[in-house]
């Protein structure tokens, strides 16, 4: 059974978290009674922007979501984090039914989905490097290098007008099952450099002052509302918060991930289950 698809999985909608900007939120079960999410996000301006594609478990809910906030027709943006499978679930879906969108990407995206995908129409793409921007017709889109990332090609969004920002696959934190950091306890939240380790283990080997300095300049673009693939919506003190931990890992040494002794258990409980 597709994990993604078992009833115990808590409903989640699209919803508004910004002027014009909603997050199409999708969870999987993560154990425990707590939830990976798998977001992505419209900016619903003169010219509409799908922000990321979501993962390929939850296509069928990502695409019902997406187009219950936008009308295919009417978006002009599709905007492509990086080529993870997670972040391209509906990326064809969504050039298919989105007959005017270009597609904001990059060279090395495009190289490196040619080994597992079919060819993207070249014709409709733009290639935008971090410090780089697009006129979406009401506001200018800046992108930028997220201080997390696990994929080289990375890029962040981020939206002036609204000061709505998308981080990607920073600020990553499993949840109980909100997906706005307002309603989850600080001991959820302060799980985050766990998740934040895994995805970028290269933090152990980093100089603290210039990845301070990285960190710094993401903060002063000034968002005041930040949404990511696989965390929980973060404004004011939460914000601060997330953006003091990941400075902190600089330099600092990895969190070891689950080995062995979860899978023995996962392993045990799954024959103690098929047995009852
Ligand atoms: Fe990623
Ligand atoms: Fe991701």
């Amino acid at each position: 059974m597709n994990p993604a698809h078992t009833t115990d999985v808590p409903d989640t909608e699209p919803h508004r978290i910004a002027a014009d900007t909603w997050l199409i939120p999708n969870l999987a079960p993560a154990g425990d009674g707590l939830y990976l999410p798998a977001n992505s996000m419209v900016i619903r301006g003169r010219e509409p922007v799908i922000v990321d594609t979501g993962a390929p478990v939850h296509r069928e809910q990502w695409l019902d979501k997406v187009f219950s906030v936008v009308e295919p027709e009417d978006v002009r943006w599709i905007f492509l984090s990086h080529d993870d499978g997670d972040h391209t679930g509906g990326l064809f879906d969504a050039l298919e039914r989105c007959p005017r969108a270009t597609l904001v990407t990059n060279f090395f995206s495009v190289e490196r989905l040619a080994l597992e995908k079919p060819a993207l129409p070249l014709h409709r793409m733009r290639w935008i490097e971090p410090g780089g921007s697009f006129d979406a017709g009401d506001r200018v889109l800046h992108l930028f290098r997220p201080p997390i990332f696990d994929g080289p090609t990375t890029r962040g969004l981020f939206d002036p007008k609204s000061q709505a920002m998308w981080i990607v696959d920073t600020f990553a934190c499993l949840t109980p099952g909100s997906l706005d950091a307002a309603d989850l306890h600080d001991d959820v939240l302060a799980q985050m450099p766990a998740m934040n380790s895994a995805v970028s283990p290269w933090h152990a080997w980093l100089d603290r002052a210039t990845y301070t300095r990285h960190v710094d300049a993401v903060e002063a673009l000034g968002a005041r509302t930040v949404a990511s693939a696989h965390g929980p919506v973060l404004r004011g003190r939460q914000l601060d918060d997330a953006f003091d931990r990941v400075r902190g890992l600089a330099g600092a040494p990895i969190i070891p991930t689950p080995g062995q002794e979860l899978l023995d258990t996962l392993i045990g409980t799954t024959l103690l289950e098929a047995t009852a």
